[in-house]
Order: C-alpha cells, then structure tokens, then sequence
C-alpha cells in the first residue's frame, strides 16, 4: 500500500490508510484529560506500521501535576482510545512500548505497533467498547442512591487488572475516608491563589462547538478547542458529602443534594514511575468505558492525588497495594455533556516541521 498520507505525515507500507489513521487518533482524542488539556499528540511511525505517541509539555498544568503524573495518565488514556479503535479496524496490536523516560517533548512516550491484518486482536474484546467512547463523559451532576451491581463491580475490577492496575472499590469507611481526604485537599487548593488562577485558565466561559446564534454568520461555530466549558461543570454537593471540584472557584452558589452514600474507587498501580502512569491511565481509560458500556457513569475526584501527603493517605491503611493514581465515583446518574477537542490535524501535526 503506497497511498501517500495525509497532512503532514508520511505513509508506510502496510499500515494504517490516511483515513484510518484519523480514525484511531480521532478516538485517542476523545480521552479525558486533566482539565481537558489533551495533551498529546501522535505521528505514524517509520519504519513500519505503527503510531508514535508522544506528551505535548506545552499543555502541562505545573501546579496541579509538577511531575507531569497526570499529563502521562491523560496520554494513557488517549492510548487506550487507540487500542480500542485500533481492534474495531482489525489491527491487531503486535507491540506497545511504554518509553520508560523519554527524552524530551520529541521522543514518544510510547510506540504502538500493528501486526498483519488478520492476525489474532488482543485479548479482552477491545473492540467492543469502541461505541463507549463517544458517550464517555465526565458526570459531575448527583447520581441516584442504586447500588452498582457486584457483578458490574466485578467486570470493573477486572478492566482495570487487565491493564496491571488495582482498582479498589471502597466499602462505606473507606469511601468516607477518600472523601474526608478529598475535601482536605479541595479545601487546601480552593484557598491557593495561584492554584485557582491556573485552574481557571482551563475554564472556558464562551460556549465552544455550538451553532451560532441566530442572526449570526453561519459556518462552523469557533470556539476553544480545549478546556473545561461552563456547561460540563455541575452544582456543588448541598451537604458537602461530594467534594466536587469547584473549578470556577464561585462555592456553594449553586448546590443540589447528592447521593447519601457515594460509590467511590481508587485505581492504584503497584509502581509510581512514568510506565505506570501510562499504565494507570489506560487503566482508567478502560474501567470508565466498561462503566460507560454498562449505563453507569463516572466523574474524577483528583484533588487529593495533587497534594503529597494527602496522596500517600489515600492508600488504604490495611490492605495499601501500590500507589493510588485517581479516585472515582461512580453511579447511575446523568450522562454528562460533551466537550470540544482539538482536531485530529492538530494532534497529528509535527511541531519540529512547524507549528
Ligand atoms: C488525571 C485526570 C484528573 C482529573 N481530575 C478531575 C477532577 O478533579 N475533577 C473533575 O471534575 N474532573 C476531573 N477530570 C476529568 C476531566 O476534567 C475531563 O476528562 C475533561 O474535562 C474532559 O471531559 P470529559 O471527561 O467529559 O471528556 C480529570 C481527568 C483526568 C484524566
């Protein structure tokens, strides 16, 4: 196959077409991100079929993730993404290397590398959850008070063993423990200037990808194509049970009862190093298209991985396998709306050819 690619990117024999390409790095960009940055970007390899998958440091977020931990989780979930759409197309994964410590913004962060058509997929069905990633959203509104099925919390934990993650599924103490811990950590980022400031750089008040008022020029509405919009926030908890993140910096102005008892998971990996934040980020990535393709929905809690101390006391006190790398709350509750993403031309464009 020597069609040439698209853009700025060059084809190799064998691999993905130019329209397959955007495909998979079209759902790589669906991910959730911390404060939706996206910060990725992705380019076809050259020396055989594959996609290099990089982090992009001009979207890091320096106070909330100094480490760039939450940027790398952000790209393992696009990662997934591709995995995914890479199985719905029939290219089966053959090799996917997580790049220990990369280099620089121009070395990958990992290499995904396709066999020959045909060849067997991956284990796990990974194509069937290409549907969910479309419907995935963030759902920051009060879920209802029905238990998650066991059987569903089995089908959780297992999503998240199959990436070499550990997600615990608290019981009542321990939810209400991670929670306690998140209010701490909420409280302690909401009264950081700084730390509001950057926040808030991330809030986009201006509707992004809606059409155009009436009367106005018609064509495609221009708006951010990154951030969090106004819209995709929801109400703070009435009896501040759910420390959701209070992104606008307003409190309690707008306020609705959540569930009594909320379901709440931590995914742990058992490393802390930058493979693993990779990996807890596919992790992540796959419980909440699991979550999604069974009619639950899931919002992050991050605030109290962003402070040390309250990080090493999320981990549970008795059992404590590895590092807790996210907290979820899960639960049957509104879908949760969309929001914009960059195009797949900026995410496959090659800042060292200009950007
Ligand atoms: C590492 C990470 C941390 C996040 N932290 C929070 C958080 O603390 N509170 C929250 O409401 N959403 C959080 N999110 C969700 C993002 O805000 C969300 O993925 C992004 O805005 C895109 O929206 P979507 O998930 O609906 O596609 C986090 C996501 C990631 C990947």
């Amino acid at each position: 196959m020597t069609e040439p690619m698209a853009g700025t990117v060059d084809g190799v024999p064998g691999g993905p077409s130019p329209a397959e390409l955007r495909e998979l790095v079209a759902a790589a960009g669906a991910a959730p991100s911390l404060h939706n940055t996206q910060p990725w970007r992705f380019r076809p390899t050259a020396d055989g079929p594959g996609v290099l998958v990089f982090a992009d440091p001009a979207r890091a977020v320096p106070l909330a993730d100094p480490d760039g931990r939450a940027m790398l989780l952000s790209v393992g979930a696009a990662l997934f993404n591709l995995r995914v759409a890479a199985a719905r197309l029939g290219l089966p994964v053959e090799e996917l290397d997580l790049v220990p410590g990369p280099d620089g913004p121009d070395e990958p962060v990992a290499v995904v590398r396709f066999g020959p058509r045909g060849a067997p997929h991956e284990p796990g069905e990974l194509a069937e959850l290409a549907g969910a990633i479309g419907q995935r959203h963030s759902s920051r509104e009060p879920f209802g008070n029905r238990d998650v099925p066991e059987a569903v919390i089995g089908e959780l934990i297992e999503a998240a063993a199959d990436e070499d993650a550990v997600l615990d599924v608290l019981e009542e103490s321990g939810a209400r423990r991670v929670l306690a811990l998140t209010a701490e950590a909420e409280a302690r980022i909401a009264a950081d200037a700084a730390r509001r400031a950057e926040t808030g750089g991330w809030l986009r008040a201006e509707p992004a990808g809606r059409a155009p008022a009436s009367g106005a020029a018609a064509g495609p509405a221009a708006g951010p194509a990154d951030g969090i919009p106004e819209w995709a926030l929801g109400p703070q908890d009435h009896e501040a049970r759910v420390p959701v993140r209070d992104f606008a910096g307003r409190g309690p102005v707008h306020t609705r009862r959540f569930e009594a008892l909320p379901q709440v998971a931590t995914l742990a990996t058992r490393g802390d190093t930058a493979a693993d934040w990779l990996r807890a980020g596919q992790a992540l990535e796959r419980v909440w298209l699991v979550a999604t393709t069974r009619g639950l929905r899931v919002s992050v809690l991050h605030q109290a991985v962003e402070l040390p101390d309250t990080r090493w006391r999320l981990r549970d006190p008795d059992s404590g396998v590895g590092t807790v790398q996210v907290v979820l709350r899960v639960g049957y509750g509104p879908p949760g709306a969309a929001t914009p993403r960059r195009s797949v031309d900026d995410l496959l464009r090659d800042p060292a050819r200009g950007r």
